[in-house]
């Protein structure tokens, strides 16, 4: 119905988006719009709903806002408007928007729709695996995050508050977050696709752990 629409803030935020380099680049919300596209086809939901929230859920993010939660529902819904989408329409999908972001492992998610499930599903798959890990490893460099210091253990985070202002280093990210996701997902094509890439971030780590100690 909105095809049309999806098209025009697809060039929209290909160009916000366009030198993105902390891992949360165009190239991550396209695949995050395809793995939600993927999971809905077997779950079900409306794929429209999802194709605009997985395109718009990273806009104007808190990582890079100065720490404002609530500004990049604000935005999906302006951007919205401009093309003329109903307010309810609009509504509904900076809903899905403002409920994806992770806020630390003890802190529980709001995602109540199928349609927030699932973008929010797809964009934890694109934490995991290869990916995930090239992903991190940029986000942390550009925090200014060391890559590793033994001497600073995880922390499992029961506020949104604690979890965005903890000084950490990058593997930590690892035990605070990407390990945690894959019993956090929703739905069971999530979780499946999960497997494997929890596994590649494990056996990562192992040999990380050999290298950092010198073990040949
Ligand atoms: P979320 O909406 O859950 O925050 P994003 O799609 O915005 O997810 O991307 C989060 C990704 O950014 C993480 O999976 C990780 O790759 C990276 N990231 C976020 N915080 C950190 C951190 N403190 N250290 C390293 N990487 C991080
Ligand atoms: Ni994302």
């Amino acid at each position: 119905m909105y095809e049309h629409i999806i098209k025009k803030v697809q060039n929209q935020v290909e160009l916000l988006f366009e030198n993105e380099s902390t891992g949360h680049d165009f190239h991550h919300i396209n695949r995050v719009r395809k793995l939600a596209l993927h999971i809905a086809r077997i779950e079900g939901g409306n794929l429209e709903k999802i194709e605009f929230a997985a395109l718009l859920h990273d806009i104007s993010d808190y990582k890079f806002n100065g720490g404002d939660e609530t500004l990049g529902g604000k935005e999906t819904f302006e951007i919205l408007r401009t093309h003329n989408l109903p307010d309810h329409y609009c509504i509904e999908i900076k809903t899905i928007v403002d409920s994806v972001s992770f806020k630390g492992a003890n802190v529980s998610d709001k995602s109540t729709s199928l349609e927030a499930k699932i973008v929010q599903d797809a964009d934890r798959l694109d934490a995991l695996g290869a990916i995930g890990i090239a992903r991190t490893f940029a986000y942390g460099g550009s925090s200014g995050n060391p890559i590793y210091d033994p001497k600073i253990s995880p922390v499992l985070h029961d506020t949104f508050d604690a979890y965005k202002n903890g000084q950490t280093h990058t593997i930590n990210h690892f035990y605070e977050k990407l390990l945690l996701l894959k019993d956090k997902l929703h739905t069971e094509t999530a979780k499946q696709i999960a497997e494997h890439r929890h596994t590649i971030m494990e056996n990562y780590l192992s040999e990380f752990y050999k290298e950092w100690n010198v073990e040949l």
